[in-house]
C-alpha cells in the first residue's frame, strides 16, 4: 500500500526519549517507505496558552531535533502552519461540516481544558481538532502516526472527510491512525513523562545533564533488581529504557544487575542512554539555526504547492 503519511508536533520545547521511542523512531523508518510530511504545528501552540512564547527559538530547536534523529529533508517535507495559508483556509469549509455538540464531545479537548492554566477557554481550543483535519487532509494524508491522545482528532478528520465527500464530491481519502508499538515510557519520577515536569531526558541534553537526571530518578527500597512492572513500576521503567537503548530485554538486564542495586542500574542506564544518544548529539552539534531555516523554507514551499492544489479542488467541488 502506498501511503501519504502526515504527522507533527507543537513546537513547545525539546523532544525527549519518550517522543523518540513513542513516535520519532517510527518516522525515521516510515520516511524510507512512503511519501511523508512532518508538520511543525506552530499555530496550534496557542490553543492552551495565551501567547506563542519563544516560538522562533522553539521551531529552530524542533528542526534540529528532527535532523539529529535522522529525518532526511530530501525524503520528508517538513513545514509549518504559519507558512501555508491555503492549508489554514481549509478550516473554514471544514468547520461548516461539524456541529458544536461534536466539538464539545472531544475527550482530548476536555482533558486539555481540565489541565489548562488559562483563565478562559478559547474558541481555538474547541476548533483546533478541525484545524488538525486540515493538516492531515491538505496533502490527502492516509496514515497518521500518533499517540493514543490524538485518536479523537483522527476521528474528527475522518468525519470531516466523509461529510465533505458526501456533501460535495469525493475529494478526500479517509485517513487511518497508526499507533506506535513501543511500550509507554514514564518519566524518571514515575509520573507521566513530560517536558514541563523536568522528568524527561531531552535528546539534546548533554551527557552530564543525562547523568544528573538519572541519578535523581526514583527507585525503591528493594536492593535486588527485578523486572516487575506491576509492583515495581519505577525500577521497571528504568530497566525498560535501558532495554530500548541497548536493544535487549529488560528482564535480562535485571538479572545481570541482581544484587548490584539501584546504583548499578543507574550506572548502566546512564551509559546506555549516553551511548545511544551520542550519534544524534554529534550530528546536532554540527548543525545550526541557518540549516534549520533552510530545511523549513524548502519544506514550506513544497507543502504550499500541495495545499494550493487541494484548496482549488475544494473550491471547485463547493462551487465557489
Ligand atoms: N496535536 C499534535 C500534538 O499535540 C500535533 C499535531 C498537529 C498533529 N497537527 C497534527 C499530529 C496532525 C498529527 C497530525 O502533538
Amino acid at each position: 500500500m502506498n501511503h501519504t503519511v502526515l504527522t507533527g508536533d507543537r513546537p513547545t520545547g525539546p523532544l525527549h526519549l519518550g517522543h523518540y521511542f513513542g513516535t520519532l523512531a517510527n518516522r525515521v523508518r516510515l520516511q524510507e517507505l512512503h511519501q511523508m510530511y512532518v508538520l511543525v504545528a506552530d499555530y496550534q501552540v496557542i490553543t492552551d496558552r495565551d501567547v506563542p512564547g519563544r516560538i522562533q527559538h522553539n521551531i529552530t530547536e524542533l528542526l534540529l531535533d528532527y535532523l539529529a534523529i535522522g529525518l532526511d529533508p530530501a525524503k520528508v517535507t517538513i513545514f509549518q502552519h504559519s507558512a501555508v495559508p491555503e492549508l489554514n483556509q481549509l478550516l473554514l469549509p471544514f468547520l461548516s461540516l461539524v456541529s458544536v455538540a461534536e466539538l464539545k464531545r472531544n475527550p482530548t479537548v476536555k482533558d486539555e481544558i481540565a489541565h489548562s492554566s488559562q483563565s478562559a477557554v478559547s474558541g481555538l481550543m474547541f476548533t483546533y481538532p478541525v484545524h488538525q483535519a486540515a493538516d492531515i487532509l491538505f496533502c490527502k494524508g492516509t496514515l497518521v502516526p500518533v499517540g493514543k491522545d490524538q485518536l479523537p482528532h483522527v476521528e474528527v478528520t475522518r468525519l470531516v472527510a466523509r461529510r465533505f465527500n458526501e456533501r460535495y464530491a469525493p475529494v478526500f481519502p479517509l485517513p487511518e491512525a497508526m499507533m506506535g508499538s513501543a511500550p509507554l515510557l514514564k518519566g524518571l519520577d514515575g509520573g507521566k513523562m513530560s517536558k514541563s515536569r523536568g522528568n524527561a531526558i531531552a535528546l539534546k541534553a548533554t551527557a552530564d545533564e543525562t547523568a544528573a537526571l538519572i541519578r535523581a530518578a526514583r527507585t525503591d527500597a528493594d536492593r535486588h533488581i527485578t523486572y516487575d512492572p506491576e509492583r515495581r513500576p519505577e525500577v521497571a521503567n528504568l530497566l525498560m529504557l535501558a532495554g530500548l537503548c541497548l536493544g535487549r530485554a529488560p528482564e535480562e538486564i535485571a538479572e545481570e544487575i541482581g544484587d548490584g542495586g539501584a546504583a548499578r542500574l543507574k550506572r548502566l542506564l546512564t551509559e546506555a542512554v549516553n551511548e545511544f544518544l551520542h550519534p544524534m548529539r554529534k550530528l546536532r552539534s554540527s548543525l545550526d539555526a541557518a540549516d534549520a531555516r533552510e530545511v523549513l523554507t524548502a519544506g514550506n514551499a513544497r507543502a504550499r504547492e500541495r495545499a494550493v492544489l487541494t484548496l482549488e479542488e475544494v473550491r471547485q467541488a463547493m462551487g465557489f
